[in-house]
């Protein structure tokens, strides 16, 4: 791509950008970056790319989830393997439901950076700048705190590397051993029908693994371990610059696509930062500074789209960072909320199948369903989130396209911050264990919940509907 360099982006527009009264403290900052190892290898996110492929013919499905905005004080043992444990749960019912093989994608590792609707924020009668994410300033509401410091940048990293490898430590000692039992803790179930129809799933999924287990189909490393790729907003042009690295095909070859080690990824420019990047619904301009940087990258990649994106537009955007029209590149990731869903999803996958393009589509049924309850809170209601996931999957089929994937703000903590579910949770509950820094997230028990509803609408069964 001649006209395309790791800085190019610079002479684009940009939007949410950070302004550091430091110039020399970023110098420093990124130069330290620059001489960092990779997070990840571009062997494995050509391996993600792969699978994405898939997702994109409808022959696997892609579960990604995480927090909203990642902290550095969630760089912890217990937060990760939560989280990892929820993720199994959640694929091995969607296994079952969808039939399909499930690619795992964790927002974390490096989900630090935030758009915001406004730059700055009134606290206490005191002006100041909104909280960008851990790796740009501090949440305490203090003008000191809030100012944007270059060195959580090298922070952002350290944590993030810390992260990833104790989930890469734990992946490969068994953390995800299907063989060891899973507690699926339905207690909280209220509705006795629903926890009997849970518990039919949860004993289907075991007595599978049972049989592949008597039956020796376990053998191979898939059953002990999983794959769990890591993905984050690229939203820090200046930290992503940095990890963006140029990978040659080995000496001896003549050309990318050489067949002399087919196994080397093709040269090109791989963001070592992450496996999986996506571009947020605030910083999608075909002519700004992100979609510039994302055109470069060989990495598998998403763009979120809601209501405000015109069709055309949507193309145009496509022909941008996939001029090559491979297959499973690009994730468009929908977010309209539920009662829009059904106005634009079906004009954007029009458009999309007249262009020749064949992406992943992916339902973030959370970015459009958030509101505000009367005491102030910033919520989320499990119905309307499953109800706009539904849609989703009908108005793909209609269209003889498929609904390759779920997108969801998750945690494996028992926080209260989405109302509804099979526990009820109501506005009134939200204070009890609401601690989320960005947005709302779901509970481990409605996200797993989630996933056996939408396993459900997959086997058919009529029962599930909302
Ligand atoms: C997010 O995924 O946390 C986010 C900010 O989403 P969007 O860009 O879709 O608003
Ligand atoms: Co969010």
């Amino acid at each position: 791509m001649a006209d395309w360099s790791p800085d190019s982006w610079k002479s684009k527009p940009i939007k949410q950008d950070v302004t550091y009264d430091d110039p020399e403290a970023v110098e420093k900052a990124l130069a330290q970056l620059r001489q960092l190892p990779p997070l990840v290898t571009p062997q494995e996110i050509v391996e993600l790319k792969k699978h994405l492929r898939e997702v994109a013919l409808g022959k696997a499905f892609v579960l990604q989830g995480g927090d909203c905005a990642e902290l550095f004080s969630y760089c912890k043992q217990a937060n990760i393997e939560a989280k990892v444990k929820l993720l199994l749960q959640m694929s091995l019912v969607l296994i079952w439901g969808a039939n399909k093989p499930v690619v795992r994608i964790a927002r974390i590792a490096g989900q630090y950076a935030k758009p915001r609707s406004n730059p700055f924020e009134t606290v206490n009668g005191v002006t100041m700048p909104s909280f960008r994410g851990d790796n740009i300033n501090g949440f305490d509401a203090t003008p000191e705190s809030r100012r944007p410091d270059p060195s959580r940048l090298v922070s952002a990293y350290f944590h993030s590397a810390a992260t990833l490898n104790f989930l890469r430590a734990s992946l490969s000692s068994g953390l995800a051993d299907l063989h060891s039992p899973l507690d699926w803790g339905l207690g909280h179930v209220i509705d006795p029908r629903i926890r009997e129809k849970y518990s039919a799933i949860v004993n289907r999924v075991t007595d599978a693994l049972r049989f592949m287990h008597t039956v020796g189909l376990d053998r191979d490393r898939g059953v002990q371990t999983v794959d769990l790729y890591t993905s984050h907003e690229g939203l820090s042009l200046e930290y992503e610059q940095c990890f963006t690295r140029l990978f040659r095909h080995p000496p001896g070859a003549t050309s990318s696509t050489d067949s002399f080690n087919p196994s080397s990824p093709p040269t090109g420019y791989y963001d070592t930062s992450a496996h999986f990047l996506w571009i947020g619904d605030r910083t999608r301009q075909v002519t700004g500074a992100h979609v510039e940087f994302f055109r470069g990258l060989s990495n598998p990649i998403g763009i979120k789209i809601g209501p405000t994106m015109a069709p055309s537009e949507l193309v145009d955007l496509l022909n941008t960072v996939n001029p090559n029209k491979e297959i499973g590149k690009v994730t468009l990731i929908t977010r309209y909320g539920a009662s829009k869903v059904a106005e634009h999803l079906p004009g954007h996958i029009e458009a999309v199948q007249r262009s020749g393009h064949v992406v992943v589509w992916q339902c973030d049924p959370m970015h459009g369903n958030t509101h505000t309850t009367p005491a102030g809170i910033k919520t989320r209601a499990f119905d309307a989130i499953l109800s706009e996931l539904k849609q989703a999957l009908e108005i793909h089929r209609a269209h003889g396209s498929f609904l390759g994937g779920m997108h969801l703000e998750l945690t494996g903590e028992a926080v209260t911050e989405c109302v509804g579910g099979a526990a009820n949770l109501t506005e009134d509950g939200l204070s009890d264990r609401y601690e989320t820094f960005c947005d709302p997230r779901l509970n481990e028990k409605q996200a797993l919940e989630l996933a056996f509803l939408v396993a459900g609408f997959y086997r058919g069964d009529e029962d599930f509907a909302v």
